[in-house]
C-alpha cells in the first residue's frame, strides 16, 4: 500500500512528535491556522473512565411502510439535541450536538430485508458554535446558521430518505425517512450532512451506529451481545476550557482549513478509555469518525514484543469471505473494521489500542472468565468478485488540487467540476460500471459513494505530470490488488496519491439523486464532492 505524505509523517514521528498542537498540513500558501490556546492533551491521566457503549434506540410506534402501506414498520424518534458531556474525568463538561442525549448517538439494531423509519427532529440551538464560513458555496449568511439533514452511510436507501446535502432543515424541523434494509449485514452509521457546514455538524457530535444484521452472520456464532462492542473512534481539539476548538485560518471573512486533525482522540465519547474484558474472543466493530484523520491501530501488551495479531472479518459493507489475520489495522474517515480480538493468552494483563505510536485506550482482561463457546470460522460470507466483462461503462474521475489565489487558496475538485455544475455521472440502474479514480493530488482521498456497494480492482502509480500534459495515463509499475483487508464490499475506498485506482460497482437498488464525495469533511464541504443520477432510461 503507498505512503501519503501525511502517513509517511505520522510513521516517521514528525506529525505526532508536538502533542500540543493539532496537526495541521499546511497547503502552500494558506495562513497557518489560529486556534485559542489548546489543552495539552498528554497532561491528562489515562485509563481512568470506563468506555461507554451507546445505547440502542427503541421504536415508539409502528406506521405503514411507505412502499408497502398493508405493513407497518417500527417507528423512531430521534432529537438533535445540545448536550454537555463529560469526555474525561479530569476535564470539566464539554458542549456537544448529539442525537438523542449522547454522542455518539443511539445504535439502531436492524435486521436485514425489515424496514424502518426514523424522525429526526432539529431541536438544536439557532446559533451554530463553531466557525461556519459562509464564503462556501450552500452556508451563504442569508441561510440559517443551524442546518441539518442526516445521512445513512452505506444504506441502500430511496434518494428521498437519503439525505441529500440540499434536504436541510433548521430547528424545529424534523424529516421522515425509510430505511427498507434490503442489503448484507453491515455497520452502517448515520451523520450530518449539511451542505458547506457538515464539517463542524459532524464535528460538534452529530454521529451514531446502525448495525444490521441476517441469518448469514448470526449463523457464524461470533461473539456477541456483550462480546461484540463497537468502537467509534476520532480526533479533537479541545481549548482550556474542555470545549471543542476547530481551527480556523488566518482569514477572518473564510475560516475554512483544507484539513482538520486533533491530538485527542476518543474512543465512543471518552478520552482513553478502559474496557474490562473476559480472556476469550471478543468481536470489535470500528468506525473511524474522523474528519480528516486516517488511523493505523495496533494492539500492544507489555507481555509482548511485537504488536498482537487479530483477525479482521469484515469491511464497510460487510463480512470479508475469510478471516484475515494482521498486526494492523488503517482506516480513513468513515472507514470500518470488524475484527475479532482473542485474549485468552492475556489473562491477567493489559492489552493498549494505539495509534501510531499513541495510546487510545486499554483493555484490561481478568484472570479468569467463563468458557467461550464462540467460534471464528475458516470461511464467512462468499464475496463473488465481479467480473470486469460485466461493467457497461469505464468513467475517468480525476481528483484535483487548484491553487487559485483569486478564488480561494486552495480548491479541491471532482473532474473539475464544482457541486453546482450539472451532473455529468448518470449510471443506469441495475447496471455495472468502473469508476476510475485518478488522484493527481499528493494527499489520500476516501472516495464514498452513497447507495451503492462496491469492489476495489486495482491501484497503479500514475505519472502526474504526464497526466497534466497529455491528459493520458502513464504507468509507474503493475496494477497492485487490493489489500486482503479491502477484499470485500466496501463503500469508501482510499484514493492514494498519484495513483490510478478502481473500483467496480452495481448501481443497484433505486433511481434518483445520489452524491458521490471525499469523506475527508474539510474538503467534501468544500467543493470535493458532485451529485450523480441513477437513471432508469438511457
Ligand atoms: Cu458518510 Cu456522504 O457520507
Ligand atoms: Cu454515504
Ligand atoms: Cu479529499
Amino acid at each position: 500500500m503507498s505512503l501519503t505524505r501525511r502517513d509517511f509523517l505520522h510513521q516517521s514521528g514528525i506529525l505526532t512528535a508536538s502533542l500540543a498542537l493539532p496537526q495541521t498540513v499546511h497547503h502552500h500558501d494558506q495562513p497557518a491556522p489560529k486556534f485559542r490556546t489548546a489543552l495539552n492533551i498528554s497532561t491528562l491521566a489515562q485509563f481512568v473512565d470506563p468506555l461507554p457503549v451507546p445505547e440502542v434506540a427503541h421504536p415508539i410506534d409502528h406506521r405503514p411502510d411507505p412502499i408497502n402501506p398493508a405493513v407497518t414498520l417500527p417507528y423512531y424518534r430521534v432529537a438533535m439535541r445540545q448536550i454537555e458531556s463529560k469526555v474525561h474525568r479530569d476535564l470539566k463538561p464539554t458542549r456537544l450536538w448529539a442525537y438523542g442525549s449522547t454522542s455518539p448517538g443511539p445504535t439502531f439494531e436492524a435486521r436485514s430485508g425489515q424496514g424502518l423509519l426514523v424522525e429526526w427532529a432539529n431541536e438544536l440551538p439557532t446559533q451554530h458554535f463553531l466557525p461556519i464560513d459562509h464564503t462556501i458555496h450552500g452556508a451563504e449568511a442569508e441561510k440559517p446558521e443551524v442546518r441539518t439533514v442526516v445521512h445513512l452511510h452505506g444504506a441502500k436507501a430511496p434518494a428521498a430518505s437519503d439525505g441529500y446535502p440540499d434536504a436541510w432543515y433548521p430547528p424545529g424541523k424534523s424529516a421522515i425517512y425509510h430505511y427498507p434494509n434490503h442489503q448484507d449485514a453491515a455497520m452502517l452509521w448515520y451523520h450530518d450532512h449539511a451542505l458547506g457546514i457538515n464539517r463542524l455538524n459532524v464535528f460538534a457530535g452529530l454521529f451514531g451506529l446502525y448495525i444490521l444484521r441476517d441469518d448469514i452472520e448470526d449463523s457464524l456464532n461470533l461473539p456477541r451481545g456483550q462480546y461484540e462492542i463497537p468502537l467509534v473512534l476520532y480526533d479533537r481539539i479541545f481549548d482550556l476550557d474542555s470545549q471543542l476548538n476547530y481551527p480556523v485560518s488566518g482569514n477572518p471573512k473564510s475560516p475554512w482549513t483544507p484539513e482538520v486533525f486533533g491530538d485527542a482522540f476518543l474512543v465512543n465519547g471518552k478520552l482513553f478509555p478502559y474496557l474490562e474484558v473476559e480472556p476469550r474472543k471478543y468481536r470489535f466493530r470500528v468506525l473511524n469518525a474522523s474528519n480528516a484523520r486516517f488511523f493505523h491501530l495496533t494492539l500492544v501488551s507489555m507481555q509482548l514484543p511485537n504488536n498482537l495479531p487479530f483477525q479482521q472479518i469484515g469491511t464497510d459493507q460487510g463480512l470479508l469471505p475469510a478471516p484475515v489475520q494482521a498486526h494492523r489495522v488503517t482506516l480513513a474517515p468513515a472507514e470500518r473494521a470488524d475484527v475479532i480480538v482473542d485474549f485468552s493468552t492475556f489473562a491477567g494483563a493489559n492489552v493498549i489500542l494505539r495509534n501510531d505510536n499513541l495510546n487510545t485506550m486499554q483493555f484490561r482482561v481478568a484472570p479468569k472468565g467463563p468458557h467461550d463457546n464462540s467460534a471464528l470460522p475458516s470461511a464467512l460470507r462468499p464475496v463473488p468478485k465481479i467480473p470486469e466483462s460485466a461493467a457497461v461503462q469505464t468513467r475517468n474521475l480525476t481528483l484535483v488540487e487548484i491553487d487559485d489565489e483569486v478564488m480561494r487558496p486552495v480548491t479541491m475538485l471532482l473532474n473539475n467540476a464544482h457541486w453546482n455544475m450539472p451532473v455529468t455521472e448518470t449510471p443506469l440502474l441495475d447496471s455495472t460500471e468502473i469508476w476510475n479514480l485518478i488522484n493527481l493530488t499528493d494527499d489520500s482521498h476516501p472516495i464514498h459513494l452513497h447507495l451503492v456497494r462496491f469492489q476495489i480492482l486495482d491501484r497503479r502509480s500514475i505519472d502526474v505530470s504526464a497526466y497534466w500534459t497529455t491528459g493520458k495515463l502513464k504507468f509507474f509499475g503493475p496494477p497492485i490488488p487490493p489489500d486482503p483487508s479491502e477484499a470485500g464490499w466496501k463503500d469508501t475506498v482510499r484514493a492514494d496519491p498519484a495513483m490510478l485506482t478502481r473500483i467496480i460497482v452495481p448501481f443497484a437498488g433505486y433511481p434518483g439523486r445520489y452524491v458521490w464525495h471525499c469523506h475527508i469533511l474539510e474538503h467534501e464541504d468544500n467543493e470535493m464532492m458532485r451529485p450523480y443520477d441513477v437513471i432508469t432510461k438511457p
